[in-house]
């Protein structure tokens, strides 16, 4: 099946040569060609150039994209979409006055996520997370990772890799699957971190790499959860099954988890809303992508990753949702655009290159998706009639896809 896209009022994000990512002043160019064409062969991107280059031939399906922008769909490196149920109530106890802190200290929290989920079916985790995919999907995302780690038992963290593994067989969506284990302690090990750290050595990672449920290995190296000590250990047992670090850091806390990520060659340290110089420092001229959460500082009324700074230092910079029920309940790519032009001050280049292609690599994928590039995946919003791509982030919570293709197929 072969379909022409014609007369594309601007192809963003076109790069000839493959790149894995850009950072520093290259985030600021987005390569663009204006009045372009397009052609997908079933589920890859064949060809394109300027209209004025465009081939005469037979397609079996001609869209005439006036007006209309074309770029690569949104690459979500970081998201919780399995869990169970909602936390409205600690949302409101945050509105009269609680801290996440605060919620957490009392049962609420990450514990409360997984109690839910503890209790829910198999079945029923996979109806509730088909739908967030779903609607993710609707909004312009065209690959995501999804972690665990609200399981917190043997049992229910591989029910929850088992159900991103049917998602990934059910939907075209590029899916990456990562072990969080180590995401809170569970009440149980309150008083002795290190049995559950112990579970997670022993049993868990042997398992979840028998199993070849994910590629990833996750921490929440965080005051309060796991030490850097800690996510030393896991990330070793980690590696010797080969799982990859992706880790959370700095997000309440500077504690190290930069280093220690940049150490264990981890491909991404995300949140980094708390950066200090010398992690700036370590993250130079390094493999590991960093990745910024701004739907999630915007929710919890904490900072914002330090953007401006990271990129005018020469760091390459990838944006995610982070979505999860306790501090973003929200899967909007286009909102995290916005949010990161608007209180992270990057401009509208710098925003798409972090959602598309730097997104990518820090989910391992930049050879697939994340651009316009010959024989990557044919992943594509096609904007409604707008202006010029910077209406994209300007028109904040709203959203302006006309439609969605995944691997060359029409989602909405
Ligand atoms: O990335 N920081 C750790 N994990 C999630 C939040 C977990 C929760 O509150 O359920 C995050 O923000
Ligand atoms: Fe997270």
């Amino acid at each position: 099946m072969r379909i022409i896209f014609k007369h594309i009022k601007e192809l963003l994000q076109v790069r000839p040569k493959s790149v894995s990512f850009v950072s520093g002043k290259e985030m600021s160019k987005l390569p663009t060609i204006k009045n372009a064409y397009l052609i997908i062969e079933d589920e890859t991107i064949l060809n394109f150039g300027p209209m004025s280059e465009c081939p005469n031939l037979k397609f079996d399906q001609v869209i005439n994209a006036t007006g209309q922008i074309l770029l690569p769909s949104w690459c979500d490196s970081h998201t919780h979409i399995v869990y169970a149920g909602h936390r409205e109530g600690e949302f409101v106890d945050r509105i009269n006055g609680l801290s996440y802190e605060d919620i957490a200290n009392n049962g609420g929290g990450i514990l409360n996520s997984a109690k839910k989920l503890q209790e829910t079916s198999e079945d029923d985790l996979y109806k509730q997370s088909k739908q967030r995919l779903v609607d993710v999907m609707q909004l312009g995302t065209g690959a995501i990772e999804i972690k665990s780690g609200y399981g917190l038992t043997t049992d229910a963290e591989l029910k929850m890799l088992r159900v991103i593994k049917r998602l990934k067989e059910t939907y075209p969506i590029e899916i990456k699957a990562t072990f969080l284990g180590a995401h809170a302690i569970p009440l149980k090990y309150k008083t002795n971190a290190q049995a559950y750290i112990q579970l997670l050595i022993d049993e868990l990672i042997p398992k979840v790499a028998k199993h070849q449920l994910a590629e990833y290995i996750d921490v929440f190296c965080e005051t309060g959860y796991f030490s850097v000590q800690d996510t030393a250990q896991i990330l070793e047992a980690g590696a010797r099954y080969g799982l990859i670090p992706k880790i959370h850091v700095n997000q309440f806390t500077a504690i190290g988890g930069v280093q220690l990520g940049v150490k264990h060659k981890a491909l991404s340290v995300d949140h980094l809303e708390e950066l200090r110089d010398q992690d700036l420092q370590a993250l130079q001229n390094t493999a590991t992508m960093p990745v910024a959460l701004p739907a999630c500082s915007f929710f919890l009324g904490i900072p914002y990753t330090p953007a401006r700074k990271m990129i005018d230092a020469g760091l390459p910079l990838a944006i995610a949702t982070d979505y999860n029920p306790g501090s973003t309940p929200s899967g909007n790519m286009n909102f995290v655009v916005s949010t990161a032009c608007i209180k992270m001050k990057m401009t509208p280049e710098e925003a798409i290159n972090a959602a598309t292609i730097n997104g990518a690599y820090a989910m391992g994928l930049e050879h697939k998706v994340g651009s316009i590039t010959k024989g990557k995946l044919a992943n594509l919003i096609l904007t409604k009639p707008i202006s010029s791509y910077g209406f994209i982030p300007y028109s904040f919570g709203e959203s302006q896809i006309d439609s969605l293709y995944i691997k060359g197929q029409k989602m909405s």
